[in-house]
């Protein structure tokens, strides 16, 4: 069967209005709890944890997380004392983890267009406020869209991190919302987020059908198309953390996808001044980041050891330098052909989600545990 397919990442085959209200019903009627969904998608596939993670998951109130849609573990390292934004927060799981992570100095803001999740969401502050021992709550929730974050008052040039765990996809303007993203963070700042991606550019008979897109199967971009509207909004080369592939798991979904392949993807995509460009340079991790003292798992393919240096090519090195990383690495002017006992040299990289998922990292990653080291999950 031929199959249009959309000539440009962002074409929007129907209305935006008719979307929002779409998902909204899907989220807010249609879906009572995670067991009501009716593909594999929305499933966070068994990521191994650190304990502290572990700790926070096990503290959030029942009813929030019993409407967790979440696709990926939402963690990026060295929270302390930041300010975050969850886009789609939902019932808000991933916004009272991260409540317990930053501590009382932090602040974790939740925005959602779907009053049932919110109101949820809304109604376990002051628990978890009290769980945590803190004076005054540090999570708020706001009533909005995630393609016009300026309109819902979200303060620009704010937040340290964005996250977003599975909802970019139900988005009709994927570029606005990347866009506002990068006016609200501060510079330094990082969208780390979880989605669900395709391995081709889907046609315009999978991206109107309604349920899919509810499903976070129709909406999905093309990975290439992340890699490209990054690039226009302003956003360094989004760099891959993890990756799995989805199954669909169910017989008449799969039929009309056919042999379009899916993956369950985190990417991390950080805001620094174009005009700050870098040169290569030799890097140590000093090993202080709570939870990560032995070393850091920045992306699929850079892993710092404490006390190891490491060649890092010019964009990482303008990263690590201008967010808040800067503090936790010492950095040397690149000596070129130097090797040292200690100096690892950059390895090749390739941000294609299904590649990654083929590759013994992608395997390794699971298998030994990711940061906490341990043979099995912790969770
Ligand atoms: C798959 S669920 C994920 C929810 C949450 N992140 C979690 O992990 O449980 C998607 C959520 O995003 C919300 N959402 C979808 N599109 C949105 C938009 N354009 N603006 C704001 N929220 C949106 C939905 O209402 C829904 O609650």
């Amino acid at each position: 069967m031929e199959r249009s397919v959309a000539s440009h990442p962002v074409d929007v085959l129907m209305p935006e209005l008719e979307i929002h209200e779409a998902v909204k019903d899907y989220y807010g009627r249609v879906l009572k709890g995670t067991s009501d969904l009716k593909s594999n998608a929305c499933l966070s596939p068994t990521t191994p944890m650190a304990p502290a993670v572990c700790r926070a998951l096990k503290e959030v109130h029942p009813e929030v997380t019993s409407r967790y849609y979440g696709c990926g573990l939402v963690v990026p390292e060295c929270l302390e004392g930041c300010r975050i934004l969850d886009l789609g927060c939902g019932a808000g799981r991933d916004c009272y983890m991260l409540s317990c992570l930053v501590g009382e100095r932090g602040l974790v803001t939740g925005i959602e267009m779907t009053e049932a999740q919110l109101d949820v969401a809304r109604k376990h502050v002051d628990y978890h406020t009290k769980k945590f021992g803190y004076k005054k709550p540090n999570t708020e929730f706001v009533q909005g869209y995630i393609e016009a974050l300026q309109r819902a008052k979200i303060k620009e040039n704010f937040y340290d991190i964005i996250i977003s765990n599975c909802v970019v996809n139900l988005s009709p303007d994927k570029l606005r919302v990347l866009k506002e993203a990068h006016h609200v963070l501060k510079d330094g700042g990082e969208l780390y987020f979880s989605d669900i991606y395709c391995n081709h550019r889907l046609p315009a008979e999978i991206r109107t059908h309604k349920v899919l897109w509810g499903e976070c199967l129709g909406g999905a971009l093309w990975w290439e198309d992340l890699l490209r509207l990054a690039q226009e909004v302003g956003f360094c080369t989004p760099r891959l953390v993890a990756a799995t592939a989805v199954t669909i798991g169910n017989k008449e979904f799969q039929t009309i996808l056919g042999d379009y392949e899916f993956v369950s993807a985190t990417y991390r995509l950080f805001k620094i001044p174009r005009s700050l460009s870098q040169s290569s340079c030799q890097v140590i991790y000093d090993g202080n980041i709570t939870g990560h003292e032995n070393f850091l798992k920045f992306d699929a393919y850079h892993t710092f050891k404490k006390n190891e240096m490491v060649t890092i090519d010019g964009e990482l090195a303008g990263i690590l330098k201008m967010s808040r990383f800067a503090e936790e690495f010492t950095f040397q002017v690149h000596v070129e052909n130097e090797i040292g006992i200690n100096c690892v040299t950059p390895k090749t990289v390739n941000w294609n989600p299904f590649e990654f998922t083929h590759t013994q990292e992608g395997s390794v990653d699971v298998a030994t545990g990711g940061c906490c080291g341990s043979p099995t999950p912790c969770c």
